[in-house]
């Protein structure tokens, strides 16, 4: 059955950004499945650093995130039937993951899995390169974007909220390293897609860009 007819909203962006708050609410917003693609990179790295799995060993890892069990159900996360929603938050799982996203037999390995997202009515999905590599066709593209220090005092909010330990001056070394290694990868560089809106939300409330985007998305079905 082909779902080329299914409408997409990707929305891209570097790593807190507030692009996962967005996306999220703009899916339930329209009834739309949601796909945390960032999440699937997060999984691959949990499940290596688990297995001990050395994290430049492009096959094993490739091997991994294509035999991924993971589900979602609603906000949670599991990794066979452990509920990892909250472990794959922590810091070293996503420093980890940024280092094994830019390698190609890793994202060629998520691909088709991305791709299964895309059901009736409808997909929001979100990551570094759902716009330009993943769903090319969407139809509504959003490049999320705040600037670094806004994106630092975000990400100390939400992994405080979540009961971990964080420092100010670690998080913008951290970030600002992330950023730089998502942006030069040779493969699926973070960049906004050809035709994106680009938003940014320095100074802008998640409400705020959540109604942005779906104007923008009324605005193109009523064309
Ligand atoms: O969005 P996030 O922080 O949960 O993503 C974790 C890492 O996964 C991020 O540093 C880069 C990588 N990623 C990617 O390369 N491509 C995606 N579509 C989503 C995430």
């Amino acid at each position: 059955m082909p779902t080329s007819h299914i409408p997409v909203i990707t929305i891209d962006g570097p790593t807190a950004s507030g692009k996962g708050t967005v996306a999220h609410c703009v899916a339930y917003r329209l009834g739309f499945h949601y796909l945390d693609s960032g999440a699937l990179y997060r999984l691959t790295s949990l499940s290596a650093l688990r297995k001990g799995v050395d994290l430049s060993d492009e096959h094993a890892l490739s091997k991994l995130a294509g035999a991924l069990p993971c589900t979602f159900e609603g906000e949670r996360v599991f990794l066979g039937h452990d509920d990892v929603s909250v472990a794959i938050r922590a810091e070293e799982v996503g420093n980890a993951a940024s280092k094994i996203a830019g390698l190609t037999a890793v994202r060629q390995a998520l691909y088709g899995l991305q791709l299964h997202f895309r059901k009736a009515p409808g997909l929001v999905a979100d990551g570094r390169d759902m716009g330009t590599v993943i769903f090319p066709h969407a139809t509504l593209k959003v490049f999320l974007t705040a600037s670094v220090e806004a994106r630092a005092q975000r990400r100390y909010k939400q992994l405080i909220d979540k009961g971990f330990s964080a420092n100010m001056t670690d998080l913008l070394k951290d970030l600002n390293e992330r950023d730089e290694r998502d942006a030069n990868r040779t493969v699926a560089p973070l960049r906004p897609a050809e035709g994106a809106v680009i938003l940014d939300t320095s100074t802008m409330a998640a409400d705020e860009a959540v109604g942005r985007v779906l104007e923008m998305y009324a605005a193109i079905k009523a064309a």
